[in-house]
């Protein structure tokens, strides 16, 4: 029985802890390597300190809160998207048809995969997220990984991506090395015939690093969500993270009308709930844009705070020029580390499940500099024992 529909037999069996389980074992053996669909939510358990996972947890501002409970009261109506859409359309300057919301910026990647069939080289661009890959696959795709090298600062080399790749995924900035990719460079990649594809669901915890200025003036740099001149470029966008709506999935894919049209036409009907397009259009308006600016520069500070302190620790070397709401960890030992960590109170990310990394790699949220210093000393006392 081939994975797919294996893997919705099984859902129709078992509870969604043994169907993520299962389509774990699925991703893995399909890709012969890492297990894919393992994700930082499996790390994290009652009791801990949650550093695994790169939700912002902050209470729901009353413009978020609002319409998302003034939706309730719209259920009995199947969801109109068109309000949401054209709220979203018009934050990042692009007419309706050039937006197509999705449940989460993850249904974003399989409606990619599944629409995209005829794909003869897809390559995904590692170390990144896993779920790209795990949608290409489970629609059949055969996936090509291209990896960054840590030497490099894992600092994205077009030359890598082979020249007849006719869909490419990237993320900017990566999760999880955190690196943000020049926009020059991500667009140096588009071509005709290719679909790239960038992922930027953490596009909004970006900051310039010039940017002395007021929080508005810092811009989302490197993004490329309101280039409309780039042959073949979808953006994915999330608003999960910076909002701390993972439970309602919501996101958007940006891109040509006539493409967008070809990955709707594999959408499920219905596919966003109507809380989650309310979230969508007040997500879209100039406050929430101006507050994830703010969000993003207190963010900026916190992150420099937890890489000094980080690197402060001898063996602890902190990749790249970390640019997002986390930042990836080389110490020998990492996963050993990890498990004594667990025992201290503290989940973080495993390396090991990103092609790429390896057991030496850990990934950690950026949160408040009370919470990294207290997690910097038990990593310290653990690094002495
Ligand atoms: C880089 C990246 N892209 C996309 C997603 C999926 O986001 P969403 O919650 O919007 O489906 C994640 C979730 O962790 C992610 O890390």
């Amino acid at each position: 029985m081939p994975a797919v529909a294996r893997a919705g037999r099984i859902a129709v069996m078992h509870g969604q802890a043994e169907v993520r389980r299962e389509r774990a074992a699925l991703s893995r053996a399909a890709a012969g390597g890492p297990n894919l669909g393992h994700h930082g939510d499996a790390e994290v358990a009652p009791g801990l300190v949650d550093l695994a996972v790169n939700v912002r947890r902050a209470a729901m501002p009353d413009w978020l809160r609002t319409p998302i409970v003034a939706s309730l009261h719209e259920l009995a109506s199947y969801p109109d998207p068109a309000p949401a859409r054209a709220a979203v359309a018009a934050r990042h300057g692009r007419p309706a048809d050039e937006v197509l919301l999705t449940a989460g910026a993850a249904e974003g990647f399989v409606l990619l995969a599944q629409a995209l069939r005829g794909a003869r080289r897809p390559v995904v661009v590692h170390p990144q997220f896993t779920e790209p890959e795990a949608a290409l696959r489970a629609a059949g795709h055969q996936v090509e990984r291209v990896l960054l090298p840590a030497a490099n600062g894992f600092r994205l080399d077009p030359a890598l991506v082979p020249a007849d790749a006719d869909l490419v995924f990237v993320g900017n900035p990566t999760n999880p090395t955190s690196v943000l990719h020049p926009a020059a460079v991500l667009t140096g990649l588009a071509r005709p015939g290719r679909v790239l594809v960038v992922d930027e669901a953490f596009a909004d915890t970006t900051v310039a690093p010039e940017s002395s200025g007021p929080p508005e003036s810092s811009g989302e740099p490197e993004s490329l969500a309101a280039r409309r001149d780039v042959p073949g470029l979808v953006v994915v966008r999330s608003l999960t993270k910076t909002w701390g709506l993972a439970g309602l999935r919501i996101g958007y894919l940006l891109g040509a009308g006539e493409l967008l049209a070809r990955l709707a036409a594999v959408q499920p009907l219905w596919a966003v709930a109507t809380p989650a397009l309310a979230a969508a259009a007040a997500c879209a308006t100039p406050t929430a844009v101006a507050a994830e600016r703010e969000i993003a520069v207190r963010l900026a500070a916190d992150r420099a705070h937890l890489v000094a302190r980080l690197t402060e620790l001898p063996g602890v070397r902190v990749a790249g020029v970390p640019a997002s709401a986390f930042v990836l960890v080389h110490l020998a030992g990492a996963d050993a580390v990890r498990l004594a960590l667990r025992e201290r109170g503290y989940a973080v990310r495993r390396g090991d499940t990103f092609p790429g990394l390896g057991t030496d790699w850990l990934r950690v949220a950026v949160r408040d500099t009370a919470t990294s210093d207290a997690f910097v000393g038990v990593l310290a006392e653990i690094l002495e024992a």
